[in-house]
């Protein structure tokens, strides 16, 4: 099989999903306890890719590299791809020419999940003819994504990037196969409205070219963490379907943990229930607590006396005293404690954009 490069855009404005991004890269912060840059490496891998080129940026590129290393684990050979400044997906792909040279690739953005592999998708695309094609996934609201419309054999039409009047509810996911025709077609290209060179717009040369450009319509979920900031969703929806039971911390003769339960090393479980599916970092302690279902508890974190369900709570932070939390995303060194003084008055320290609810 011609061998297909990947292209995994994890550049960007910076701009913060807010509040949890405050310190790092979008596409870092984790579900299930994993960054989900991991996930989207994982897709590359099973699909039998080795050569990926990274897209970082000035800003958040250390913290890029840092998680990812030298790519050893998944067995690939990566290349970092500085990109100066966020000016499109369009113009990521002009920085990486020297990496993609005029092999076909597969480009994925750090920040999407996808619920199923794509390697019948790399299969197909280096077996056809085509020139590019796009994963697509029917939405809600399509004027907030790219959007395709298609003929009755799955080829694509036309494309708009986030349209004001929608002509279909297709959006394009964030994962696109390209022949090395894009390369030309990218040099066509002026910037958008929004000053960016749009990677929808030089599909649409391609098209306007005669090239072809076909499509699948994938029938598992899609989360693009970058937009929705639906983090708890991404985190139900991915203990629900891939976590695995393992127990590499303590638990005592006292505790009970029933379902899948991930717990990691040098972390205690003291009189507690753990119900899964459920993960817990390393280094983290639980004593006299309820740890239900859909629940993700990051390295250090402390839970003394409380009951959780359906929350995310990431590193290092703290949950003491509380009857129930639910449906919650602490942020990292956070802290929830029940206070103990003689009136009952709420003392919070709440950082920007956080919401809560009383
Ligand atoms: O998520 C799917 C959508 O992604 C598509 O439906 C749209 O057609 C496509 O344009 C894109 O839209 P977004 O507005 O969501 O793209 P965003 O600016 O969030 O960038 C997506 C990823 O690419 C993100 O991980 C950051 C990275 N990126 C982005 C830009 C603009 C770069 O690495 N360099 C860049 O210059």
């Amino acid at each position: 099989m011609m061998a297909l490069k990947g292209l995994v855009l994890s550049g960007g404005k910076g701009t913060r999903l807010r509040p949890l991004t405050h310190t790092g890269a979008k596409q870092l912060v984790p579900v299930a306890n994993r960054p989900i840059l991991y996930y989207v490496l994982d897709n590359l891998q099973e699909a039998g890719i080795d050569e990926v080129g990274i897209v970082i940026a000035p800003e958040t590129g250390a913290a890029i590299r840092e998680a990812v290393g030298s790519g050893e684990r998944w067995g690939f050979k990566v290349e970092y791809i500085l990109q100066d400044e966020p000016l499109g997906l369009a113009h990521a792909v002009k920085v990486a020419r020297p990496f993609l040279g005029r092999d076909p690739f597969v480009m994925y953005l750090g920040d999407n999940l996808i619920g199923s592999a794509i390697s019948t998708f790399c299969r197909d695309f280096v077996a056809g003819e085509v020139d590019a094609t796009l994963l697509l996934k029917r939405v809600g609201n399509p004027s907030a994504f790219g959007i395709a419309e298609i003929d009755a054999q799955g080829r694509i039409t036309k494309l708009a990037e986030k349209p004001k009047e929608p002509k279909s509810d297709l959006a394009l996911v964030g994962i696109y196969f390209f022949s090395e025709k894009i390369h030309d077609a990218i040099d066509q290209l002026k910037p958008s409205w929004r000053g960016e060179l749009e990677i929808t717009d030089a599909i649409q040369v391609l098209l306007d070219h005669g090239g072809l450009v076909s499509s699948h319509e994938i029938a598992s979920w899609w989360l693009d963490t970058g937009k929705k900031d639906d983090l708890l969703t991404a985190n139900t929806v991915v203990l629900d379907e891939w976590l695995k039971h393992q127990i590499d911390g303590e638990v005592d003769s006292d505790s009970e943990v029933t379902g899948r339960v991930r717990l990691g090393q040098g972390s205690r479980v003291i009189n507690s229930k753990l119900r899964g599916p459920v993960v817990i970092g390393e280094n983290v302690r639980i004593e006299n607590s309820f740890i239900g279902p859909f629940t993700s508890i990051g390295d250090g974190c402390r839970i003394v006396g409380s009951v959780l369900e359906h929350c995310v709570l990431l590193e290092n932070a703290r949950v003491e005293g509380v009857d129930r939390l639910e449906d919650s995303l602490l942020g990292k060194s956070s802290a929830v404690l029940k206070n103990h003084g003689s009136h009952h008055a709420y003392r919070l320290m709440i950082g920007d954009d956080s919401e809560v609810l009383l």
